[in-house]
């Protein structure tokens, strides 16, 4: 497996090559490095599954270069998608909507909706235009474990499993698009995420939010246990006497600010000096791989206020504190 510049034309048209023969690429977006295949073709995408372990009833999002090309694989509603794509894309933003026949059945799990979207990044949008075809790309990572923010957690997570990982740095955004259905009267989010609802609210005036995802799944991907790492997390208040190291136990803490006495923790992630929302989620993903590498007993959390990205980066946290039988709980063996 190769990993080249994104910023280099060579790189671009060498992944476009392979996109077109049917191989997957793993490319920098905004928000999280996703792992492409041409759309339209079933059985790459049905290789990006394969590559993920990722189960065939978890629709992919659909990613374009652009309004127009997204009118042939999605069918916007009057209402409210002009507007929102004129405002958001390029950016974190997915909308569901029903699919055209362009789209093969495996991309949407066999659901009559697609998700669409355009994402902020010049390699992105290059690699899209060079190999004339539309991305399906879910984030890189396998199954449920926690998102690659940069290339080398691509290349950690899934090697030689791919044709080529491009470049493209950190991202900048670091927490998944917002996904957002458009196919009822109101439209509602399926999933935090980078674009904040606050901002989307006011465009759309009013909003509706999927049930509690968690305990109702409405998009197949709203899996319960997400984005985890192997070394088991909560999220506690900071006064909780779970939150605190017992004796000879390798605690790792993930804060949002520097937290007081932490020293007592065997690693402590800060995710923004100031309590920036932006600058933790652009760090949320790379702190957690960081403190799941150093193979401590267990890893405690803050919680952040939910307020702007802090929403999606809860979700994401919430997410990957559930233990599910079978997966390695406190004590439970790696
Ligand atoms: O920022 C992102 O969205 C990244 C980058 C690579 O673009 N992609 C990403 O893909 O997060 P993935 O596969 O990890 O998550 C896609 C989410 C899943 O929760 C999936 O269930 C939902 O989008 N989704 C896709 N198609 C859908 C559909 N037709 N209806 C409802 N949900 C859908
Ligand atoms: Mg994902």
């Amino acid at each position: 497996m190769k990993i080249l510049n994104a910023s280099q034309s060579e790189a671009i048209a060498e992944a476009a090559r392979i996109i077109r023969g049917g191989g997957l690429v793993a490319f920098p977006t905004e928000t999280v490095y996703g792992l492409g295949a041409d759309a339209c073709n079933p059985m790459a995408v049905a290789r990006v599954y394969e590559v993920k372990r990722r189960p065939r009833i978890d629709p992919i999002i659909v990613h374009v270069a652009s309004p127009e090309d997204a009118k042939l694989y999605g069918m916007f509603p009057d209402n409210f998608a002009n507007i929102l794509m004129t405002r958001f894309w390029p950016g974190p933003l997915t909308l569901v909507v029903p699919r055209t026949a362009r789209i093969p059945p495996i991309v949407t799990a066999g659901l009559d909706t697609v998700a669409i979207r355009m994402p902020a990044h010049p390699a992105a949008l290059a690699l899209i235009r060079e190999s004339d075809r539309a991305l399906a790309a879910p984030s890189a990572n396998p199954f449920g474990s926690v998102s690659p923010t940069e290339a080398s957690h691509v290349a950690d997570q899934l090697s030689d499993q791919i044709d080529l990982i491009l470049d493209g740095g950190r991202c900048a955004v670091g927490v998944e698009s917002t996904v957002l259905s458009l196919t009822g009267p109101v439209p509602r989010i399926l999933r935090a995420g980078g674009l904040p609802a606050e901002t989307i609210r006011d465009v759309v005036g009013e909003l509706e939010w999927s049930a509690d995802a968690l305990e109702r799944p409405e998009a197949p991907g709203q899996m319960e246990r997400h984005y985890a790492t192997l070394t088991p997390l909560e999220v506690l208040e900071e006064g909780d006497p779970n939150a605190r190291p017992r004796s000879g136990e390798r605690v790792g803490l993930l804060s949002l600010t520097d937290p007081e006495g932490c020293c007592t923790y065997s690693a402590v992630e800060v995710l923004s000096p100031t309590g920036d929302m932006r600058e933790a989620a652009a760090n949320l993903f790379a702190a957690l791989h960081r403190l799941d590498h150093l193979k401590l007993d267990r890893l405690v959390a803050f919680p952040l206020p939910e307020r702007g990205l802090g929403a999606a980066i809860m979700d994401r946290l919430r997410r990957c504190a559930v233990r599910v039988s079978g997966s390695r709980g406190p004590g439970g063996k790696r």
